[in-house]
């Protein structure tokens, strides 16, 4: 078997990711919509499974973290304090030409002047400051008033939520507020299949500290964060941290990582960790006239809490743990025959469906029913497909495709036909290695539950 170059490989991973229900294009009906994306009834649950590990990790298994869920649209001085609606702007070349819209950064000259990298044409306009925020407008009328935004990060609900938290919390610092939600960037350029969209869900951990401590916590978050990856199937040595230069830092931060992940179109961003300092929640309180600071009540000291930030991306995470999973390998077909095989490798605690029950054959009652009453014992468990139809051969196969790590498969034996011993026993089918080995029912429900653990 030839190995896969990145670009073919990255079509494959596309064309399985709608073959078998992961992602499609939104509004694909209609044509589309550029960097926008649905996910289906596989990629639903990969990206619950995903939001599920990263909740648990970082509110419940903690003392020092509690969650909120902000709304995504909010008062328009928000985005005025927190500078987005001055400065979250990408400049941007109009060509006049194909009318296709530029980042600025991306016009490169050609003998001495700009040139559009669409269609050659040197009739560009001169750069002007794009903000990245989609306007809407809140009520009945649309003016100045109305005016607001769909949230292009969810970390400012925190912000402006952090007296009340604190409040009901009765945290000390130093303490986190975690939120999973929807954010919209306007991209120019959406690409990468669903790397960089105009839609997209972070992951986002604002941890509130004394400004003593803020460098040392930018070290310890970026050290659990890449724990997290590790602990969820992408391993250590796909992950690089980049430590963002000086110039390139937001102008408050003390200090920035990126968490990068080797795509097969190259090393990109997957979480940032960032020292916030004060910034924004001095920002809140200039703005409101509120007080957002802390009390200490050791020192009886007043100050606004310094913060690290994790941010990280659903969708990116996402697309990372199926290329991380996409492999290709050789395996007997039903007539002994070697063939592809295409399986995703993912970690038994993220795979959409944990366990296949797969009768041997449909047409035979008392195997049927004996997989059926297997499905009501593990499914207030976990996430169980059923499916009789086929060779047993080709429902592994299909298995394999979509990561489902275990399957379980009800047999002659399992009815104590041919060795009254194996009564009440099944096959347990390993997907990496194929392997199966022969299991009580009544053992089931445990030893699965250890191994998607
Ligand atoms: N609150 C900080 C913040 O929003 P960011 O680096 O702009 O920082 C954090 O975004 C994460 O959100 C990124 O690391 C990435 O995973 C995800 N993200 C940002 N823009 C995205 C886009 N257009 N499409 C998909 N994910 C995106």
């Amino acid at each position: 078997m030839t190995a896969l170059s990145d670009a073919q490989r990255m079509e494959k991973i596309v064309s399985l990711c709608k073959r078998r229900g992961f992602i499609f294009q939104s509004s694909e009906i209609y044509g589309g919509l550029n960097g926008l994306w649905d996910y289906g009834p596989l990629g639903v649950e990969l990206k619950r499974n995903l939001k599920n590990c990263w909740w648990r990790v970082m509110v419940h298994e903690r003392n020092d973290v509690v969650g909120m869920d902000g709304s995504i649209l909010m008062n328009r001085a928000v985005w005025k304090a927190s500078g987005h609606e001055d400065t979250f702007v990408d400049p941007m070349i109009d060509c006049r030409s194909c009318k296709s819209r530029l980042r600025a950064d991306q016009v490169f000259e050609k003998k001495g002047a700009k040139q559009c990298p669409i269609c050659g044409s040197k009739d560009l306009t001169e750069p002007r400051a794009f903000n990245l925020m989609f306007k809407t407008h809140v009520g009945a009328t649309e003016d100045e008033a109305s005016i607001t935004y769909l949230r292009p990060e969810t970390a400012q609900a925190i912000f402006v939520q952090f007296k009340n938290v604190l409040e009901v919390s009765r945290k000390k610092l130093p303490f986190g507020i975690a939120q999973i939600g929807k954010a919209f960037r306007n991209e120019i350029n959406p690409r990468n299949f669903t790397f960089r969209s105009r839609e997209f869900e972070q992951m986002e951990l604002e941890y509130f500290c004394r400004p003593e401590q803020g460098m040392e916590l930018l070290e310890y978050w970026k050290d659990e964060r890449l724990k997290f990856y590790g602990n969820i199937g992408i391993p250590r040595s796909k992950l690089h941290v980049l430590t963002v230069p000086d110039e390139e830092r937001a102008f408050y931060s003390k200090g920035t990582y990126d968490i990068e992940y080797e795509f097969p179109f190259g090393r990109q961003e997957l979480e940032g960790v960032a020292y916030r300092t004060d910034y924004d929640l001095s920002q809140h309180q200039k703005a409101s006239g509120k007080s957002l600071e802390y009390f200490d009540e050791e020192t009886k000291q007043k100050f606004i809490p310094h913060v690290v930030e994790p941010s990280a991306g659903v969708d990116r995470t996402v697309l990372a743990l199926i290329c991380e999973a996409y492999s290709e390998d050789q395996a007997p077909d039903e007539k002994g025959n070697m063939e592809t095989r295409i399986v995703l490798r993912f970690h038994p605690r993220v795979a959409p469906i944990k366990c296949a029950v797969l009768p041997l054959l449909k047409n035979k009652e008392p195997l049927v029913a004996k997989a059926k009453e297997i499905v009501d014992l593990l499914r207030p468990h976990m996430y169980i497909f059923y499916d009789e139809s086929g060779a047993i051969g080709r429902r592994y196969r299909r298995q394999d495709e979509i990561g489902t790590p275990f399957a379980i498969t009800v047999d002659f034996e399992t009815l104590g036909e041919k060795d009254p011993a194996l009564r009440d026993t099944v096959t347990l089918r390993d997907r990496d290695s194929m392997k199966q080995e022969r299991i009580r029912i009544s053992e089931l429900t445990h030893l699965l539950l250890t191994r998607i653990a």
